[in-house]
């Protein structure tokens, strides 16, 4: 008789009956079983496609089939059924057959989830859970548990018990749990991707488990963020961020290198923080989803080569200054004991990405994970903006990366009135033209300061400062209203027509002038120290993003995609305006969100995944901008707003720039006009 499956399309022929679980397993199709057949797990559930199939040349009714069975009656009872299900490990199969494996049933299945930082995934995880009953010891036979149980794994799921490792950690319990659930166990086996003929049981749960989980970590200089996830369907069961303890070893990273550098112990007591962190941050996200810790069995970790180094125990020190060598470029395979991971079982995995080279670290590789930048036809910018900036640009035929030092004026940090993003920060500016009076919105508050109710609406937050974002929309409002010249002056001449305004005055600051964004407490002004600020940073982003695109060969990117927190705050279009990015069509600038993070989730849930990226980056161009002679030219020119040379026609279809001869008069540059200015929405 001949049996095939679908979607699969694999086909079996068998001379006498046999289930269908047994039939997919010969001819390998992919039909999942944690139990091995025994009515238990309910994951082999498969449909039977009865009628003709003039593909397969069969006809396929009922009496193929042998009856529903009280295995799957009690299941039924139990568990529920979903109408025209059948458990595969209870149905023999008689005659012809073509049996449908729904998704939920397969090993390998794509899953689609809903939230923007939730991207589609195939899941394929590196873990599997096996359910077996083991032989009790017995005089005249006389192996050992492992044995045992692994006769038992080689008999139920056809594992190969020659290639199956236990390690002392797991051999350590192995007795008691057998004995719990009178020796009914569920192993998990690690299997990665390449390393097929090699599993490691990785934890043993007493009797019937069905569903472990895994971490997604994203370890940021400032957050440390995971979510948790079960390996079985994907779903994202937690999230949640804590602060990265490093913080009191120094702000940026920089001055953790240098924490690391002038201390004897230093890169070891930041490695402990860190993975003290992330222990209280496991424990959080399993009593927020109601899973014991033990049953997370795999973490994957990103974060830029100073974070990374520092979870793993290696000293950062040679990451502070050029060549910048890093330990190893390639993913750290190790388990949860080497990280001192308490809160993990002690073999749990711990995967991190390998990384590109230099700054562009494992989260940079993430990010291109999720944005898939090597498998593009479009020519694709990819900014991740923090204190540095991972920035790739390019296609399938050929992708370019680098970091750039863009400081820390993004974070708002060294601003006269900058502060981190959070709620009471500035973070839209809109100033009028023809008045150059200037309304904003804080962060906390969707109202604009010209509105009625905005100061009621306040009440809580209050107005604390001003964050990145706000701070590039208010240097290129000042720029497009005429406050400033497009090399960064603020203008003196317009101190007497502002004269006697409280917001929207330029008044003296020392020999040079500022813009007062807000007159009440705290005041806040943009200083020309600030635009100063704002402008190299800006400069460092845009010339990085130009090297790239020259060494490319290309003249506009066809996309612009910016990762990141900080990215999903910055208004695109006003990025453009400021000359903190190259022209593109409006429309097809997007921020992205953390794309890290998704990348992390990928990692952990498709091991096919892993294997590809460590292809893609051995592949990648590293671009070291330090030894790049053009970089300074193109740094030099892109100080000016929006640049000294490069034109913007695609953003003025959308948001109109002074003609810059007259941005550059004392008291010209509002050209632009009303018509110009952009919906505050
Ligand atoms: Fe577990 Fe069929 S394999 S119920």
């Amino acid at each position: 008789m001949k049996i095939f499956f679908a979607p699969s399309g694999k086909k079996y022929e068998s001379e006498t009956p046999i289930t269908v679980l047994e039939a997919a397993r010969k001819v390998g199709a992919d039909l999942d079983s944690v139990c091995g057949g025994r009515g238990v797990c309910g994951r082999c559930q498969i449909e039977l496609s009865i009628g003709a199939h003039a593909k397969h040349g069969v006809t396929v009714a009922e009496e193929n089939f042998s009856p529903f069975t009280e295995t799957e009656k009690r299941y039924a009872e139990k568990r529920g059924l979903k109408e025209g299900r059948r458990l595969g490990c209870c149905v023999t199969i008689l005659k012809d057959a073509v049996i449908d494996v729904p998704p939920e049933s397969q090993t390998r299945k794509q899953i689609v989830r809903k939230s923007a930082d939730e991207r589609p995934v195939s899941l394929d995880p590196t873990i599997r859970l096996y359910y077996v009953t083991v032989a009790e010891p017995d005089m005249h036979n006389p192996f050992g548990d492992k044995e045992r149980l692994t006769q038992a794994l080689q008999a139920v799921h056809g594992i190969d018990g020659e290639r199956l490792f236990f390690p002392l950690a797991v051999l350590k319990d192995l007795q008691k749990i057998l004995r719990k659930e009178n020796f009914a166990v569920t192993a998990a086996l690690y299997t990665p991707a390449g390393a097929a003929e090699k599993s490691e049981v990785i934890a043993l749960y007493p009797g019937y488990a069905d569903r472990v989980f895994g971490l997604a970590v994203d370890i940021g200089s400032t957050t440390i963020a995971a979510s948790l996830c079960d390996l079985f369907d994907g779903a994202v069961l937690a999230s949640a961020g804590i602060m990265n303890p490093q913080i009191r070893y120094g702000e940026d990273l920089m001055s953790r290198v240098s924490y690391a550098q002038m201390n004897d112990n230093g890169a070891e007591e930041m490695t402990k923080a860190v993975r003290s962190a992330l222990n209280d941050l496991i424990q959080d996200l399993s009593a927020t989803a109601g899973v014991s810790a033990d049953k997370i069995v795999e973490c994957v970790a990103v974060g830029n080569p100073v974070m990374t180094s520092l979870f793993c125990g290696f000293s950062p020190t040679e990451l502070g200054f050029a060549p910048f060598a890093t330990v190893t470029s390639e993913a750290i395979f190790a388990n949860a004991a080497q990280f001192d991971l308490s809160a993990l079982p002690a073999s749990a995995k711990i995967y991190i990405p390998p990384l590109i080279a230099g700054h562009v670290g494992a989260d940079a590789v993430s990010v291109a994970v999720t944005e898939r930048p090597f498998d593009a036809e479009e020519k694709i910018l990819i900014a991740d903006v923090g204190t540095n900036a991972e920035i790739y640009f390019g296609n399938r035929e050929r992708l370019l990366a680098a970091s750039s030092p863009t400081g820390p004026a993004f974070e708002g940090a060294q601003l006269s009135a900058g502060q981190r993003a959070a709620d009471g920060a500035v973070e839209r500016v809109r100033i009028d033209p023809e008045t150059l009076l200037p309304v904003y919105q804080i962060i906390g508050c969707e109202l604009f300061s010209d509105d009625p109710d905005f100061e009621r609406s306040i009440e809580k937050t209050g107005v604390s400062g001003i964050c990145g974002s706000g701070v590039i929309e208010a240097v290129a409002e000042m720029y497009r209203a005429g406050v400033m010249t497009s090399d960064g002056v603020i203008k003196e001449s317009l101190i007497e027509k502002t004269a006697g305004r409280s917001a929207g005055r330029v008044e003296k600051d020392g020999r040079v002038c500022k813009y007062i964004l807000r007159d009440a407490e705290p005041q806040i002004a943009i200083t020309q120290n600030d635009v100063r600020a704002v402008q190299l940073a800006k400069a460092a982003l845009y010339a990085g993003c130009k090297l790239l695109m020259n060494k490319f060969g290309a003249e506009k990117p066809d996309r612009i995609l910016l990762a990141g927190a900080f990215g999903s705050r910055i208004d695109p279009l006003y990025a453009t305006a400021l000359g903190m990015l190259p022209d593109c069509s409006p429309e097809k600038v997007k921020a992205v969100g953390n794309s890290a993070g998704a990348g992390a989730r990928i990692l952990l849930l498709n091991q096919a995944a892993r294997t590809e990226i460590a292809a893609v980056v051995k592949k990648v161009e590293k671009i070291e901008i330090a030894l790049e002679k053009e970089f300074q030219e193109l740094f030099v020119n892109a100080i000016a707003v929006p640049n000294k040379i490069d034109d913007f026609s695609l953003l003025q279809t959308v948001l109109s720039m002074p003609p810059k001869a007259a941005a550059d008069t004392e008291t010209g540059g509002r050209s632009g006009g009303r018509r110009g200015r952009r919906d505050r929405a």
